[in-house]
């Protein structure tokens, strides 16, 4: 039997952080599905459609890991799937709270797809997509904080759209 597990979020933008997830998921798992979702509690920056183009960009290399819109319950589409695992990155111990409380409230829904916490490496500890935001939106450089493919994306989108110069692109633009 396949061994399948999904990674929700909003990836807005996906990070190297998230990246690092999803390669050591697709080490543990045959199978792994990458999950963006529109969560309700806050207002996104780039499109559904849009962060799961950057994440298909992102992972086109790694050969079990695809991507996939969540439109509903999570643990629904797990059961759909045929999923045994959630998937979820922790940074800090504030990170744990809240998914300590949505893991839990998954549990209650689905006692058969179980959450897994997989520690994110010291070197993207601080990382997170609302800080890429925010250093995007004074203007500033992501290079390094997001896959290369999703900066240059990002960067291209920015320039076509507002006839920036290459050195002046910025998110607020966006
Ligand atoms: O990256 P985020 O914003 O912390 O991800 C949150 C996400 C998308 C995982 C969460 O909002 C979610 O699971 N949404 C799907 C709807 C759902 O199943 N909710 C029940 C758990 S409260």
């Amino acid at each position: 039997m396949q061994k399948i597990c999904v990674y929700p979020g909003s990836f807005d933008p996906i990070t190297m952080g998230h990246l690092e997830i999803i390669k050591n998921a697709a080490n543990i798992f045959d199978k792994v599905i990458v999950l963006v979702a529109i969560n309700p509690g806050k207002t996104h920056f780039f499109n559904i459609n849009e962060r799961a183009d950057f994440i298909r960009k992102s992972v086109a290399e790694i050969e079990n890991v695809e991507v996939d819109i969540l439109d509903g319950l999570l643990v629904n589409y797990a059961k759909k799937v045929g999923a045994m695992a959630i998937v979820k990155g922790l940074r800090a111990v504030s990170d744990f709270e809240y998914e300590f409380q949505m893991a839990l409230v998954n549990k209650k829904l689905n006692n058969e797809t179980q959450t897994i916490f997989i520690p994110a490496s010291q070197e993207n500890l601080y990382l997170s997509s609302s800080i890429v935001r925010q250093i995007g939106t004074m203007g500033e450089q992501i290079k390094g904080l997001v896959p290369d493919v999703v900066h240059d994306i990002i960067k291209e989108k920015l320039i076509k759209r507002n006839n920036l110069e290459e050195e002046k692109w910025a998110f607020m633009k966006y």
